[in-house]
């Protein structure tokens, strides 16, 4: 093998690996930590496989250690993760639990040791129970509760982490657990979800102010889950044309439109005004849309959706006979299609409309359940899922798309919210009886992808 890249990815390419909170840390009562809805979810509700919970997960809160030492082994240069606001302030709400700042404190000072760049993400999905008993993301206040924990935080590690960021994917936030229950906390209730939907955006704009405040000198973001949807199959009454114009509004464009241009698309706020409404205050776009020094795409496929008399989905409020589907064709354990064509599309279009905008892949992967045999895992499906993504983006750069980095998801096989334990995204297997990590044959494959910055031209 040579060492020589011949798909070379631009010098200073950050080549990390993600997680969050909930699916890795357990330890849910240590520390002072306080319940999650996520908790709630897993405890007093049938809607996760199997009754699994993040109790114990991959014991990151103990095993941090090992699993910095892991990454340095591995050879990575950035490891995106996220902090538990209910570590931070148990009740979301009052001063810091000092436990909680001090590990994610001692984690940045090893990550920084060993050469890793810390990406900081606020908030992974686990709010704190009391902000939900009182409204939850439905209600204004969260919003501004939210910006006082980014402070929190800010203060507490703006001298060592450079690169942040405030949500990670608010269309799970708002329309998975508010429209539909598969997320926490489980509700169904469009009405609810839309008024998240403006709240997750308010504090977002609200969490920057508070923490440029502090201090303007890191580079501040948002990760979000955008994907180019495509109508399939016949569709005489144009339902399937609808329907997918609906799910880009609120997939894309709902979040893009306010950060980045402060406004909402006018599709989006009419069709919204069947559900209540986006409950927006004077004042508020403007604060939505501070600069963004960077955004985080996480992409793991493009979506369709094709007409079905009589079908909705309530993800997309207003969706009527038309659904999502999963096209004929290779998918990965978690039903998933893989299109890296895809990705690049995605890159490109929006390399031209925000030319200034630096883009980073935030999270990219596939689940596959390989075994541990004699201490080794061979995943050639996963390599393959990677080197295409990796091929993808490098198009996409070659095309001019000003794309700084790729945060590989995931490190380590978690907890994979409502399917349980039951899908593996990592590039090291953890066994769930001994919590011992084992990297996979696509963990050595991407070190020396990111030994010689990109891809040899035969691997
Ligand atoms: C994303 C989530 C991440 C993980 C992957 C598979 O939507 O951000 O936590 O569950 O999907």
């Amino acid at each position: 093998m040579s060492d020589r890249a011949e798909l070379a990815f631009p010098e200073g390419f950050l080549w990390g690996a993600a997680t969050s909170s909930y699916q890795i840390e357990g330890a849910v009562h240590q520390d002072g930590r306080g319940p999650s809805i996520w908790d709630t979810q897993c405890h007093h509700t049938d809607l996760v496989r199997d009754g699994h919970t993040g109790d114990v997960a991959a014991d990151h809160y103990n095993r941090w250690a090992e699993d910095v030492e892991l990454m340095a082994q591995l050879g990575l240069g950035a490891y995106r993760f996220s902090v538990a606001w209910p570590r931070i302030q148990p009740s979301g709400a009052g001063p810091a639990n000092q436990a909680g700042i001090d590990f994610y404190s001692r984690l940045v000072d090893r990550l920084l040791q060993n050469g890793i760049t810390p990406m900081l993400t606020l908030y992974h999905w686990d709010l704190p129970q009391a902000l939900e008993d009182a409204g939850g993301w439905p209600a204004r206040d969260t919003a501004l509760r939210f910006a006082e924990y980014a402070a929190i935080v800010f203060e507490a590690l703006h001298d060592r982490v450079a690169l942040w960021a405030t949500h990670n994917e608010p269309w799970c936030s708002s329309l998975l657990g508010y429209a539909e229950p598969s997320h926490a906390p489980g509700r169904t209730e469009p009405v609810a979800a839309t008024r998240a939907i403006h709240h997750l955006n308010l504090s977002h704009g609200l969490a920057l102010e508070a923490m440029r405040a502090i201090d303007p000198g890191p580079q501040q973001g948002v990760v979000i889950n955008l994907l180019p949807i495509h109508v399939v199959g016949p569709d005489p009454a144009g339902a399937a044309a609808d329907g997918a114009r609906r799910y880009d509004a609120l997939r894309n464009r709902v979040w893009l439109e306010p950060m980045l241009h402060g406004r909402y698309p006018s599709d989006a706020l009419a069709d919204l005004e069947a559900f209540g409404g986006l409950p927006v205050e004077p004042g508020d776009l403007a604060r939505i849309a501070q600069p963004l020094d960077w955004l985080g795409v996480n992409y793991y496929n493009d979506g369709y959706v094709r007409a079905q008399p009589g079908g909705h989905w309530p993800a997309t409020p207003g969706m009527r006979d038309a659904v999502p589907f999963t096209p004929d064709g290779d998918l990965t354990d978690m039903g998933w299609p893989i299109t890296p064509d895809g990705l690049r599309q995605l890159l490109v279009d929006l390399g031209a409309t925000y030319p200034d905008l630096p883009l980073y892949i935030t999270e990219n992967g596939c689940a596959y359940d390989d075994p541990v045999v004699d201490g080794r895992c061979h995943d050639p499906r996963r390599i393959a899922f990677l080197d295409a993504h990796l091929r993808a983006i490098h198009a996409a750069i070659a095309a001019g798309v000003d794309v700084r980095g790729y945060m590989q998801w995931s490190l380590m096989d978690n907890f994979e919210w409502s399917h349980g334990y039951h899908k593996r995204f990592g590039l090291v297997h953890v066994d769930y009886d001994t919590l011992a990590r084992t990297p996979r044959d696509s963990a050595f494959w991407y070190r020396q992808v990111i030994a010689r910055n990109g891809l040899a031209g035969g691997d």
